[in-house]
This record gives C-alpha cells, sequence and structure tokens, in this order.
C-alpha cells in the first residue's frame, strides 16, 4: 500500500482539564498520567500520538479501558479539540475546518457506528435509514431508493417499518450500519460497534462488515477491548496505553514481536495455531530446496500441520499466493511457533516480508 495515508495523525496530546495548555511541557517531559492527575489535577488523554491509516484498510484501536481510545477517535471527526497537535484527513487539516465546512465534512466524509446503536427510537428502521440521507438533503425518492437498498443489503429487508425496539441487539446494529453505510461516506469510525452483542451475534457481524469491506473498500477505524476481533477484521491494530500507541502493527507482528510485556499480556492466551500463517514464522529458503512439496504462505499453523508433517523429510517450500517460492518450514519450525518460540531466523524479518510482499493481509486475510 503505497497510497498516502487517509488518516495522518501527528503529534496529538489530549489533556483533559482548565489548564490543559499549561500542562504540555510535562506531557513532553514524560509525566506519568498518574502523577498529572494527583499533583496537578489534569487528565492525560493522549499524548504525542502519531498514526497513518491507509486509505481502504481496517485501522484497529485496542487498549485497557481508559487507555485513550475512543479520545483517539473523536479526533478524527473533531468532536474532541486537541491539545496540542494535528489531524489531517485526505491531507485536509480537520482543524483548519470552519463551523460550516465542519458541517459538510460530517454529514458527507466521516460515518460513526456508535456501541449503543443511538437508533432514533420514534422511528422506523428505514426513517433511521435515511437520517444521514434527510441531513444531506437528498430528494425523497432517492433518499427512499438508497436507504431501501442498504436496509437489504444488510439483511434486513422485510423490516423497513418495524422501529427498533421490535428488533434484537444484532438487527439493531444492522441498522446502525445500514445508516452509517447509506452517506457514502469514504471514512467510517467504529467504536466498540459490537462490543454490546452476544458473542455468535458479534461473530455474524464481524462477517458482515468484513463482506461488505471487499466491496466497498472503505477506510475503517475500528474500537475493540477484544483481541480476537481486532485480528480477525484488523489490517493494522494500533494498541494504547495511558494515552499513548505503544504498538501499531499487523496482527502477526502483534503477536510473534510484542513491543513490550505490557502487549504479551494482551496476546497470552491467543490460540497461535488459528491465527499465525506460514508467511509469518517460515525461514529462509536453503540452497537447493524446491517444489514440491510445497505449503502456501497464508495457510495457518493448524492449517499447514498435516500438510508438513506428511511431507517426506517433514518440511515444505512455502509459496506465495502466486506460487513463487519464498521460504521453508518444518515440522519443528510449526512446533516453536505454536509454543511461541521462534527459531532466531524466522524472527529475523521473513515474516514481515511475506506480509511487505503481499502474501497475505496482516491478520492472514488474502488481500482483496
Ligand atoms: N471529557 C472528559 N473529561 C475528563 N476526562 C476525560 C474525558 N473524556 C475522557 N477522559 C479521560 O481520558 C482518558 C481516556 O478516556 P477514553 O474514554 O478515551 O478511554 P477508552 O480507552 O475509550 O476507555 P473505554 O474502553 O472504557 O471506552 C480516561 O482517563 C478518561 O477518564
Ligand atoms: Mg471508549
Amino acid at each position: 500500500m503505497t497510497d498516502a495515508p487517509a488518516i495522518r495523525i501527528r503529534d496529538l496530546s489530549k489533556v483533559f482539564g482548565d489548564n490543559a495548555q499549561e500542562m504540555m511541557p510535562l506531557v513532553h517531559d514524560g509525566i506519568s498520567k498518574q502523577e498529572l492527575l494527583e499533583v496537578h489535577g489534569h487528565v492525560l488523554g493522549l499524548r504525542d500520538i502519531e498514526l497513518d491509516i491507509a486509505p481502504r484498510s481496517i485501522q484497529v484501536v485496542m487498549g485497557l479501558s481508559g487507555s485513550g481510545k475512543s479520545t483517539l477517535v473523536r479526533h478524527v471527526n473533531r468532536l474532541i479539540d486537541p491539545t496540542e497537535g494535528e489531524v489531517r484527513v485526505d491531507d485536509e487539516n480537520v482543524l483548519d475546518l470552519d463551523r460550516v465546512a465542519l458541517r459538510q465534512f460530517r454529514r458527507h466524509r466521516i460515518s460513526m457506528v456508535f456501541q449503543r446503536f443511538a437508533l432514533f427510537p420514534h422511528r422506523t428502521v428505514m426513517e433511521n435509514v435515511e437520517y444521514g440521507l434527510t441531513i444531506q438533503r437528498l430528494a425523497r425518492k432517492e433518499r427512499r431508493d438508497r436507504a431501501a437498498r442498504w436496509v437489504d443489503r444488510v439483511g434486513l429487508g422485510g423490516y423497513e417499518d418495524s422501529y427498533p425496539h421490535h428488533l434484537s441487539g444484532g438487527m439493531q446494529q444492522r441498522v446502525g450500519l445500514a445508516r452509517a453505510l447509506a452517506t457514502d461516506a469514504e471514512i467510517l469510525l467504529m467504536d466498540e460497534a459490537f462490543s454490546a452483542l452476544d458473542p455468535l451475534i458479534r461473530a455474524d457481524m464481524r462477517t458482515l462488515l468484513l463482506e461488505l469491506q471487499a466491496e466497498l473498500h472503505k477506510t475503517i477505524v475500528f474500537v475493540t477491548h477484544d483481541l480476537e476481533e481486532a485480528i480477525e477484521i484488523g489490517d493494522r491494530i494500533a494498541i494504547l496505553r495511558d494515552g499513548e500507541v505503544i504498538q501499531n502493527d499487523n496482527a502477526q507482528d502483534v503477536i510473534l514481536k510484542p513491543a513490550d510485556d505490557y502487549i504479551s499480556d494482551f496476546t497470552r492466551n491467543i490460540n497461535r495455531g488459528r491465527v499465525l500463517v506460514v508467511g509469518s514464522i517460515m525461514q529462509p529458503l536453503p540452497p537447493g530446496l524446491e517444489p514440491p512439496p510445497q505449503c502456501p504462505a497464508e495457510l495457518t499453523l493448524e492449517e499447514a500441520l498435516p500438510v508438513v508433517t506428511t511431507a517426506p523429510g517433514e518440511e515444505c517450500c512455502v509459496v506465495d499466493p502466486d506460487g513463487k517460492p519464498v521460504g521453508m518450514v518444518s515440522t519443528i519450525g510449526l512446533m516453536l511457533a505454536l509454543a511461541g518460540q521462534q527459531s532466531d531466523a524466522a524472527a529475523g524479518g521473513n515474516g514481515h516480508d511475506a506480509a511487505a510482499n503481499g502474501a497475505t493481509g496482516g491478520n492472514g486475510r488474502p488481500r482483496t
């Protein structure tokens, strides 16, 4: 992905309190969030955030409660003004927008999906989905047609005239998603959008979101507490602690190369066999080892096990989606990766290259 970032965040800091500006030297000097609160009575929301979000990608934002996820996301459509720093959307500084321009920006360029759905209770499904189009001042017929298409697309055909309280949580969030998509905004902000749903419904919503993304190619900022969710849908995962980005990587690297103990704590209980892909843990191709046997780079470790263990010599040549040899993998290499111990060669960057070469997305999904 060589395109300019869709969202570019630079030196972004946010302090909550009456004298936020005066706190900035302390913030830059590295004062802890706790000391800023206890000694100076101010809350550190964000500190020196640098984040580029690629167009048409899903950027996940994770972190413990209070780490700054919502604060970060709300800067993107300027629901919050920074104490310091810059937020650019398609190279436009959102802080330069005056009131009218900001309203236009929020109507046309950015949509939000909320955790508690935030549907209008006294309006029908159709009227809820039409909402953004009404404020865009679209003609009634076009509004109706467009909203009907989205209601249908999120699987709610037949429920057009129902009211939100007639719908289950999952269905209500489908309405929320349809409402956000109907405006055609290129950026979608989703703050814990699926967190209030039951696990099975959540999984359905993730599938729906990924299907839609494969068609629509939005730029999505997706906040979640759930690492499995982050891994499944995120092209990149930024992990916050006390208002700072500790790591921002694809899922494979977050698991294989955690920046510190805080990050490894997040990933400790993940099922590595289902998440890590061969391309991330393979070793350099030794001279002379040519296919067959072959093992596709995008297979998860679990999928690769039967392939590799039954190959002669229990090793395979790893191939990218074009069939090009890119490395090798052995049973012992798979075992080590499953156990969370990599060999030095694999840790040295082959995984990175495989992902960068487009063998798979960072989450192991083939790139679309
Ligand atoms: N309006 C505000 N006034 C004062 N402090 C605030 C305000 N909004 C957020 N904060 C503080 O900023 C920090 C980051 O809050 P934020 O809501 O962004 O966290 P979060 O990561 O979204 O948490 P959660 O997972 O609970 O939603 C917290 O310490 C919070 O108390
Ligand atoms: Mg939050």
